[in-house]
C-alpha cells in the first residue's frame, strides 16, 4: 500500500455527507484539503475538525459553485496559488430531483446536469493539464448506482449520473497512459441528507451504509500500488 501523506487532495460537495467524510478520512491519512461547497459554515466547521484530527495538515477552502464554470475555474486558481498541484480530486458535489420527468422544471434538469456532470467536466478541465504534465494523480468520479439504471422520478439525476459514467471511462482510458488514474465509484444508498430527507436511511444504522464505509472504500484504493487502476466499484448494504 502507498501512503497519502503529503498528497493535496480537492474534494467537492466537501460539507457535509460523502464529501465530510472523505475529507475527515484524507486528513487522517496526512493528506492537505483544499474543501469546496457554497455553504461557508459548512466549510468552516470541515476544516476545522479536519485539523483537529490532523494538525500536520494544510487545509484551505472556497465557496464555489460546480454548476458554473467561472466560479469553478476561480475557487481552483486560488487554491492552487495557496496549496500547490492538485494530486487527488474527488468530483463528489451533486443534487438531485424526484419527480416524474414532465413534472421536473427545465431548471431543475439544468441545474442537476449542470451540478452532477458539467461540475466534474469543468474541475477535470482545471486540473488534469498539471496531472498529465506530472505524470501522476488520482481523479475519483461519485457516480451512483442510478447511473448503472434508470428509475421511476430520477431522470434528471440518472442522466447526470449515467453521463458521469461515460466521462469517467472514457477519460481513464485516455489519462492512465499518462499515470493519472481515473475511477468511477457507483454508490447504492448511504445515510446523508440527500438520503435522510427522504426517509431512504432511517433505519437501524447498524445495516445502513455509512459516509465512512465510503470514504474508507475509496481510501483503500487510492493507497493501492500506483501499477493497479481499479476502475469502478460499487458499494452496497450488505443485508439492509
Ligand atoms: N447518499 C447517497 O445515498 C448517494 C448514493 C449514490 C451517489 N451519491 C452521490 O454522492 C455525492 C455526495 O452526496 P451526499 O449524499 O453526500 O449528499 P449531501 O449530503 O447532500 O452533500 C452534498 C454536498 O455537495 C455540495 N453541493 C451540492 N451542490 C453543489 C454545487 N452546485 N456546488 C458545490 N457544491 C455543491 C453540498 O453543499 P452545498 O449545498 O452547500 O453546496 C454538500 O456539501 C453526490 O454526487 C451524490 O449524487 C450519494
Amino acid at each position: 500500500m502507498e501512503s497519502l501523506k503529503g498528497k493535496t487532495a480537492l474534494i467537492t460537495g466537501a460539507g457535509k455527507g460523502l464529501g465530510k467524510a472523505l475529507s475527515l478520512a484524507l486528513a487522517m491519512e496526512g493528506v492537505n484539503l483544499m474543501l469546496l461547497s457554497r455553504t461557508k459554515e459548512d466549510l468552516i466547521n470541515v476544516a476545522a475538525e479536519s485539523s483537529k484530527i490532523n494538525p500536520g495538515i494544510q487545509t484551505d477552502f472556497k465557496v464555489a459553485d460546480t454548476a458554473n464554470f467561472a466560479s469553478v475555474s476561480a475557487a481552483i486558481s486560488d487554491l492552487t496559488k495557496t496549496l500547490g498541484p492538485v494530486d487527488i480530486l474527488i468530483n463528489n458535489a451533486g443534487i438531485i430531483k424526484f419527480g416524474n420527468f414532465m413534472n421536473l422544471t427545465v431548471e431543475e434538469w439544468e441545474a442537476v446536469i449542470r451540478t452532477n456532470l458539467l461540475g466534474a467536466y469543468y474541475c477535470i478541465h482545471e486540473i488534469l493539464p498539471g496531472m498529465m504534465e506530472r505524470k501522476t494523480g488520482d481523479i475519483v468520479n461519485v457516480s451512483s448506482t442510478a447511473g448503472l439504471r434508470g428509475s421511476p422520478t430520477t431522470s434528471a439525476y440518472s442522466a447526470s449520473k449515467f453521463g458521469l459514467i461515460g466521462l469517467s471511462e472514457s477519460l481513464m482510458l485516455e489519462a492512465r497512459k499518462s499515470g493519472v488514474r481515473v475511477f468511477t465509484a457507483t454508490p447504492s444508498t448511504i445515510a446523508t441528507s440527500l438520503t435522510k430527507d427522504i426517509g431512504l436511511t432511517d433505519g437501524d444504522p447498524e445495516k445502513v451504509l455509512q459516509p465512512e464505509d465510503f470514504a474508507e472504500m475509496i481510501i483503500a484504493h487510492l493507497k493501492l500500488s500506483r501499477r493497479a487502476l481499479v476502475k469502478d466499484v460499487s458499494i452496497w448494504s450488505t443485508n439492509p
